[in-house]
């Protein structure tokens, strides 16, 4: 068995990755770019500020933004996710992953959060999972957002376990190739037309089983 699952949150543990866009969305809208699910690919898992450089690169390629502007716009981008997060309960956990969790606490590996949010561990205290987590890396742990490998060798690190030995769950393009470069096995939740690097692939997360998975694992 691996020592340690590392669960990214927006899009693999609930459904904020939405969230997230339709308030990139509204704010793209209000400056006048158009933001749509293909371009959003390019935009899950990225930081706040990097997710805003490329949105404005899309459409004002070139133009200088200073930090003041920038910081007003990822601001209230904020403002417009947390209004969607408000009213999140247990009941926005998506299906399979709590029972994946108790198959985890079962087995004895450890659980950690991989996320690039700083909402993340509000979100995991209303969705009311924060307890099953060994160890959360949110945005404040780290200096270098995916695609860099930080976020998944902090969380191995800080569990004191080898990355061969860890397993990382990831519904972005950055987050599976995060993982893939910190030489952790990758299983992607979505389409093979953005996850296709993922060593282990579903299409959502009703179909993530801890049997299949560790059957793909067993055999890497
Ligand atoms: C996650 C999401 C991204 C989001 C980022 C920052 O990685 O996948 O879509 O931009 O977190 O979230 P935050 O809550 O800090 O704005
Ligand atoms: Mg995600």
């Amino acid at each position: 068995y691996p020592k340690a699952f590392i669960y990214d949150l927006d899009g693999v543990i609930t459904d904020t990755a939405e969230f997230h866009f339709l308030a990139w969305q509204k704010l793209a809208e209000e400056i006048n770019i158009s933001v749509d699910r293909q371009f959003n690919e390019q935009l899950k898992g990225i930081n706040r500020m990097d997710s805003l450089d490329r949105i404005l690169e899309r459409g004002f390629s070139g133009r200088i933004f200073s930090n003041t502007e920038k910081v007003a716009l990822a601001t209230r981008k904020n403002e417009y996710y947390l209004k969607l997060i408000e009213s999140i309960d247990p009941s926005h956990i998506l299906p399979g992953i709590e029972t994946l969790l108790q198959k985890n606490k079962e087995r004895h590996i450890k659980i950690a959060l991989g996320s690039a949010s700083n909402n993340a561990s509000a979100i995991l205290d209303k969705l009311e999972l924060t307890s099953y987590f060994d160890y959360i890396v949110d945005a404040s742990k780290v200096k270098k957002g995916k695609p860099d490998p930080e976020t998944f060798t902090t969380a191995a690190s800080a569990l004191g376990i080898a990355p061969d030995d860890c397993v990382g769950i990831e519904d972005a393009a950055a987050g599976i190739e995060s993982i893939n470069k910190a030489g952790m096995f990758s299983v992607g939740i979505g389409n093979a037309q953005h996850l296709a690097a993922a060593d282990y692939l579903v299409e959502d997360t009703a179909k993530l089983l801890f049997e299949d998975l560790i059957a793909c694992y067993s055999k890497r």
